[in-house]
């Protein structure tokens, strides 16, 4: 059974070493958190799962790394810079900052109706009372005191100013000048990279459409209330893919990466059945999306919440970074665009005519996959000694350690050098990483292995090195299975082997 609650997430996370709050030692900071030794192992093998299926596995797709700090025109002409705001409100009393919309949220029952039947929405839809409250701020202003929201900080009814846009990218200076046109941004999606170097790659691979362009990579959003633990934070990773099409086709690759996308979760050990897929209102789209489906893995604790976004962006965003916009006919998005130096076409593979490509995006955050990758893998089980244990059940190819090796007596050398020189020999096999162990007691390397998702413990001991009672077991070690508990004895000179067709 999933884990149950996000705490036992959290408090395996920190015990283990998969997951710590960011700047720790001095408070921590709010919405960064640090990958631990076994945090990174399991980020970095999700990662390359994505880009094997992604780019490896097909022959329309290209990688690209892109710089995470951009020019400001980028973002400007992206549309970011007027819309990539969420609306804030502040208590007076006290001084705290909200989300409106997480505000709202968070009320009792009562309250929320109170809201909506004073803003006169229909209280069963909680899109259409944000977005009320944002369209009437002087209003929502009086309504969100008159029905007694509550600050959650301070439990008390608050003075709610009224609701502002909020711009949630991250501005920094460029260089030792500090006028004020030397700053730029850390990107707030990975996807401007990947649009900006459309035609460097287009001209480096002569790719024709359609095709696509793979990123992995760091973004930051300066979000009002992150929370949720690695839920909503405010650096994140994103795995994004722009895949560039003739416009008309665009819709039925929208349905082809849904499907691609749902069978690659279901790989990953996130079963279809958690994940609803929802076709967002047209109110509620970004404000480059011509369709969205997102979708909603079901967190435990928060309840479906989006995982993945995969959105038809039609042609704004290279058609909004194209110089001369009006010469290809394309609606101007921008007043004016003086700013980029290219036109971002390609030529069309039947009229040969430049052409801006559709784009459908398949976007998902790496630390919302480690969410649902530990909690799918979180498994409490009641053994036939009546113990209970908890064990991390993960797909081979995502387990931090793939085999955990470990000496019966650390301080017997005829043992240690036996399993050190199998530890070398499963590493070299390119598995992934594979542990000596030696903190002494077997018990605890088991108990500690299940909990971090190891699939198999090799153990040396003396009769492996001849020592024991049973000579038939000499030049042999126990391998251990972390689902079926199944111990087993089986020949070093065919522990390489074996491994590797379990592990495969
Ligand atoms: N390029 C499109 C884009 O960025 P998005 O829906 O804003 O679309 C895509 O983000 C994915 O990035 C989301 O589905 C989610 O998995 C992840 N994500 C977005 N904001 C996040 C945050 N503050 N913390 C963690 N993950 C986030």
């Amino acid at each position: 059974m999933p884990a149950q609650s996000m705490e036992e997430l959290v408090s395996l996370c920190k015990r283990r070493g998969f997951i710590f709050q960011g700047s720790e030692i001095y408070g921590g900071l709010q919405g960064f958190y640090d990958y631990g030794p076994l945090g990174v192992e399991l980020k970095n093998n999700i990662k390359a799962a994505w880009w094997r299926s992604n780019v490896y596995e097909r022959d329309d797709m290209e990688g690209l790394d892109a710089s995470i700090i951009m020019h400001r025109m980028v973002l400007r002409h992206s549309g970011h810079e007027a819309t990539f705001s969420d609306p804030m409100v502040d208590n007076k009393k006290n001084n705290k900052r909200y989300r409106l919309d997480h505000l709202v949220k968070d009320q009792k029952a009562d309250v929320q109706a109170r809201v909506a039947e004073l803003m006169g929405v229909d209280p069963e839809n909680f899109p259409a009372l944000v977005a009320a409250l944002n369209a009437n701020p002087a209003q929502a202003s009086q309504v969100l005191r008159d029905a007694g929201v509550r600050d959650s900080f301070s439990g008390e009814v608050g003075e709610w100013t009224e609701p502002k846009p909020f711009n949630m990218m991250f501005k920094t200076t460029i260089g030792p000048v500090a006028d004020e046109d030397s700053y730029g941004y850390l990107r707030p999606e990975t996807a401007q990279g990947i649009f900006t170097n459309f035609k460097n790659v287009v001209d480096s691979t002569s790719r024709r459409l359609p095709f696509g362009i793979a990123q992995i990579g760091k973004a930051f959003r300066n979000e009002i209330t992150p929370r949720n633990f690695i839920f909503r934070v405010r650096e994140l990773e994103q795995m994004e893919i722009e895949f560039f099409c003739v416009p008309g086709t665009d819709e039925a690759w929208h349905e082809h990466w849904l499907e691609k996308r749902l069978s690659w979760w279901e790989a990953q050990g996130v079963p279809r059945s958690k994940i609803e897929i929802l076709d967002v209102p047209k109110e509620d789209l970004a404000h480059y999306s011509k369709r969205t489906y997102d979708l909603m893995y079901d967190y435990p604790t928060l309840g479906h919440e989006e995982i993945e976004g995969i959105a038809n962006r039609s042609d704004y965003d290279l058609g909004s970074h194209t110089k001369n916009q009006a010469e290809l006919g394309l609606v101007a998005r921008v007043e004016e665009n003086t700013d980029s130096v290219a036109k971002l076409t390609i030529p069309h593979p039947e009229t040969n005519k430049p052409v801006v490509p559709f784009v459908i995006e398949p976007s998902a955050g790496v630390d919302r996959a480690m969410l649902a990758v530990l909690s799918e893998a979180f498994t409490k089980e009641t053994l036939d000694n009546g113990n209970e244990r908890i064990v991390l059940k993960l797909r081979p190819h995502l387990a931090p350690i793939k085999v955990a090796v470990i000496p019966l007596a650390r301080n017997r050398e005829e043992i240690t050098s036996v399993a050190k020189a199998i530890k070398a020999e499963l590493q070299g096999l390119g598995l992934g990483r594979v542990l000596y162990e030696d903190s002494g007691n077997i018990g605890k390397a088991y108990r500690r292995h299940d909990e971090v998702g190891t699939p198999y413990c090799v153990t040396v001991d003396f009769d492996t090195v001849g020592k024991g009672e049973d000579p038939a077991l000499t030049d042999t070690v126990t391998v251990r299975d972390r689902d079926t508990l199944a111990q087993e004895r089986v020949r070093i000179s065919e522990l390489a082997s074996w491994i590797q067709a379990k592990l495969r």
